[in-house]
């Protein structure tokens, strides 16, 4: 029972991790003795990061600059990441852009940049994560950041591409984990709801309190809140777990 949730010496490759959601939950992952590799488009906030986390935890952080868009960035990402590290367990594929605009106004190329980010970049990481268990012969386990978005329709603003690429990610992960239960590869998603980071710190104050009002705990979720869950669908404690979409939003769903 002691090492239920234990994740002690895994390695575990975090995208989105320079900041906000990714960021928290690498330090808890260090914290609780696992090797982290932080994988983010900001090469030099990504750098930074992981020198601050190495220092903070005394564990192993290291940083990798990608942008999961690009396929063959991704598939070289990973590859520098064994190399480092020696082997992969773990992936939360976390990253992920929100863009509010009006439906009757998105430009092509600012739906296709939700989309690529958010759903196609997911998709890749998670292939190429798989590949790299499926090499080693070995069990591995994919968390990928959904949103309560793929679930509901926000309001008051607009965001119906980010909606459609989280209700896809949510899909993506059932499919993923059935085609690759065979070869012991889990794949799971969280659905955070309103969680204060720098993608929402920037957001009008008057959405905030609409927001705050409609969520039956009345405030926001911080990034520490998802930590737990992450760590559990990574842990032995959730073997028997895949194709799960766990929602942590302070009920905002249940209404
Ligand atoms: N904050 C919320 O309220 C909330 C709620 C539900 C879901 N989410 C999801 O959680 C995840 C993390 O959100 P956050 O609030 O920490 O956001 P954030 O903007 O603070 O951090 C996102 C990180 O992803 C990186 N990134 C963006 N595009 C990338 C790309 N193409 N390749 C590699 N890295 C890239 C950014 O550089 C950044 O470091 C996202 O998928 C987001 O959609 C957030």
């Amino acid at each position: 029972m002691k090492d239920l949730f234990s994740i002690r010496g895994k390695k575990i490759l975090v995208t989105g991790g320079a900041r906000g959601i990714g960021k928290t939950v690498a330090e808890h992952l260090l914290d609780a003795g696992a090797q982290v590799g932080l994988v983010d488009i900001n090469a030099g906030q990504a750098e930074e990061t992981a020198a601050a986390l190495a220092a903070k935890t005394g564990g192993a952080c290291a940083a990798f600059g990608c942008d999961v868009t690009d396929p063959e960035a991704v598939t070289r990402t990973f590859a520098n990441f064994i190399a480092r590290f020696g082997t992969l367990d773990a992936v939360f594929n976390n990253a992920g852009i929100t863009y509010f605009k009006e439906a009757e106004a998105l430009s092509p190329e600012e739906w296709k940049k939700v989309i690529d980010v958010n759903l196609n970049g997911v998709f890749y990481v998670a292939q190429a994560a798989a590949r790299c268990f499926l090499q080693e012969n070995k069990a591995g386990s994919i968390v990928n950041t959904a949103s309560m978005s793929g679930l509901i329709v926000n309001i008051p603003q607009r965001q119906a591409s980010y909606n459609t690429s989280k209700s896809a990610v949510v899909h993506l992960t059932k499919s993923l984990a059935v085609e690759w239960a065979a070869h012991n590869i889990r794949v799971n998603c969280i659905s955070p709801g309103y969680i204060r980071t720098d993608m929402t710190g920037s957001v009008r104050q008057d959405w905030v309190a609409w927001w705050e009002d409609l969520i039956p705990f009345k405030r926001m979720g911080t990034p520490e809140e998802l930590v737990g869950a992450v760590i559990y669908l990574i842990s032995d404690a959730s073997t028997y777990t895949s194709g799960a979409n766990l929602v942590i939003d302070g009920c905002f769903t249940c209404i």
